[in-house]
């Protein structure tokens, strides 16, 4: 269930302006209505603008008072991403949160032998290079004012390899790599940058995966503790909290929100 007017986890999150990219989609508008729930102030971006107004009105609907605002650009091009974390700086003079959540290559038979090097190029101008870029935009200010969130979303592939989404795998492990070594470099600044990891969660995504097949489903509701396939919601409650000072210890950290599906004890 998607957040609602009136439920607040009182996370002392209101007013904070928080830049979501990926807002649009499945879990990115989850986090959008959960942060706006909170109180803050947004800017909600992803590609397409008609998407956006949709996100739009479903949040005028329960914050009416609410303050958004929708911003279409395409972050694999600096010119944009940078007009972007600008029109975040216009609206709002600054900003407190970067949510990172923007989508990975397509789910497929990604056994190595079949990718060409294009592929793997292509793959590493997406999702990788968008949140290192996205982060950097935001840095230098967040570090000037001494604060900032960041948390990037990223995937179980990364600690643990699929061969259906290898090339996820291998950029969710860039990009967690990435996270630790910022978190070593901006804690000074009272800068927490964390990543978290969904398991299967309901979505476009997990449909593409289980392809409407229920043995696969059930398979995949077994092997999870909680006997259960996740939601959005699950993932924005963490998000939300990490971007609140209630988290203001763990910084560098990859979080895992996947009813305990992933093996590894680290
Ligand atoms: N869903 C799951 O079960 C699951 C599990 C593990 C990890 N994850 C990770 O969680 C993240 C979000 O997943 P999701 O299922 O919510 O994805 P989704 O529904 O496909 O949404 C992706 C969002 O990213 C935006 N986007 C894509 N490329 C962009 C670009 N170049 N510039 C700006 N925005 C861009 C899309 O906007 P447009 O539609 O306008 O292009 C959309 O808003 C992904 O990184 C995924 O790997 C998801």
């Amino acid at each position: 269930m998607n957040a609602q007017r009136g439920d607040l986890m009182n996370l002392e999150l209101e007013n904070k302006v928080a830049l979501i990219v990926g807002a649009s989609g499945c879990i990115g508008s989850s986090i959008a209505k959960t942060f706006a729930a909170e109180g803050c102030r947004l800017v909600l971006s992803s590609k397409n603008l008609d998407k956006l107004n949709q996100l739009r009105s479903e949040l005028m609907a329960i914050q009416p008072e609410g303050s958004f605002v929708t911003y279409a650009a395409d972050i694999q091009n600096f010119a944009k991403a940078k007009k972007l974390y600008e029109e975040c700086v216009r609206q709002y003079q600054h900003v407190d949160i970067l949510v990172n959540c923007i989508s990975g290559p397509e789910i497929g038979d990604q056994q190595n032998a079949g990718l060409s090097d294009e592929a793997w190029q292509q793959s590493f101008q997406g999702k990788l290079s968008s949140y290192i870029r996205m982060i950097n935009l935001v840095l230098p200010e967040m570090k000037l004012n001494r604060c900032g969130k960041i948390i990037n979303v990223v995937g179980l592939s990364a600690k643990e390899p699929n061969s259906r989404l290898l090339i996820s795998g291998v950029i969710n492990a860039g990009i967690i790599n990435f996270t630790k070594a910022m978190a070593g470099e901006y804690g000074q600044y009272n800068i927490n940058i964390n990543a978290v990891n969904p398991g299967f969660i309901e979505s476009k995504r997990f449909n593409q995966f289980v392809n409407a097949n229920e043995e696969k489903i059930n398979s995949i509701k077994h092997a999870i503790p909680l006997r259960r396939i996740g939601t959005p919601n699950d993932i924005a409650n963490m998000i939300a909290f990490l971007a609140s000072d209630r988290s203001g210890y763990i910084t560098g950290s990859t979080i895992a929100v996947d009813g305990g599906i992933s093996v590894s004890a680290f």
